[in-house]
């Protein structure tokens, strides 16, 4: 037998160095927990806030060195909605495994450690939906403060219940491809040029 590993997945981390700047965010996020889908959340307009602009020039920095890895034919990778999530100390409570309809790259920013963001491969949840009898089908992120990681949209994942004595903090972002997009395509169907406000 031969096998051939082809397309990896790859999920991207970057590190924020103005820690300092975390507990404003922490309280930021309290105040502003909208509703509740089992855990707290904000509405999508985080990016918008001026309590969010070190951090969104981190998240935008991070974002076109992913656009740079890939070589994609974008002016830039938008942010869309940014939201902030809060999981209760020893609640228990999870994020449902899910994925994100409308976005390119998703991203999850780590402001608190907490439990785990676990990811699927997507070649066992399509059509089937099997699950194998070893653990070969996931992988887990355990949180690091100031983390920010960022995978593909499609990309299947959820949240492990957390149970430690320390509320958990997130803040997701979606995002979509920006500006000039397939400008150098041959095929010129497929260019389109796209602002986000
Ligand atoms: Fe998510």
């Amino acid at each position: 037998m031969k096998i051939e590993k082809v397309f990896p997945i790859e999920i991207f981390s970057f590190q924020y160095d103005q820690l300092d700047e975390l507990p404003m965010l922490v309280n930021f996020i309290e105040n502003n927990i909208t509703h509740q889908v089992s855990i707290g959340m904000t509405q999508g307009d985080l990016h918008k806030r001026d309590e969010t602009q070190n951090l969104v020039k981190f998240f935008n920095n991070s974002l076109e060195q992913y656009k740079n890895y890939y070589e994609y034919d974008c002016e830039r990778i938008s942010i869309t909605s940014m939201w902030g999530n809060m999981t209760d100390a020893f609640s228990g409570d999870r994020h449902h495994q899910h994925k994100h309809p409308l976005s390119f790259v998703s991203g999850v920013f780590y402001l608190t450690e907490g439990s785990s963001t676990m990811f699927f491969n997507p070649t066992n949840f399509d059509m089937f939906h099997v699950w194998k009898t070893n653990n070969n089908y996931e992988y887990e992120n355990v949180p690091k403060v100031g983390e920010l990681i960022l995978f593909p949209s499609t990309l299947q994942h959820c949240t492990k219940p957390h149970t430690s004595g320390n509320h958990r903090h997130t803040i997701s972002i979606n995002t979509i491809p920006a500006g000039k997009v397939n400008q150098y395509a041959e095929d010129k169907a497929t260019t389109w040029e796209i602002e986000v406000k």
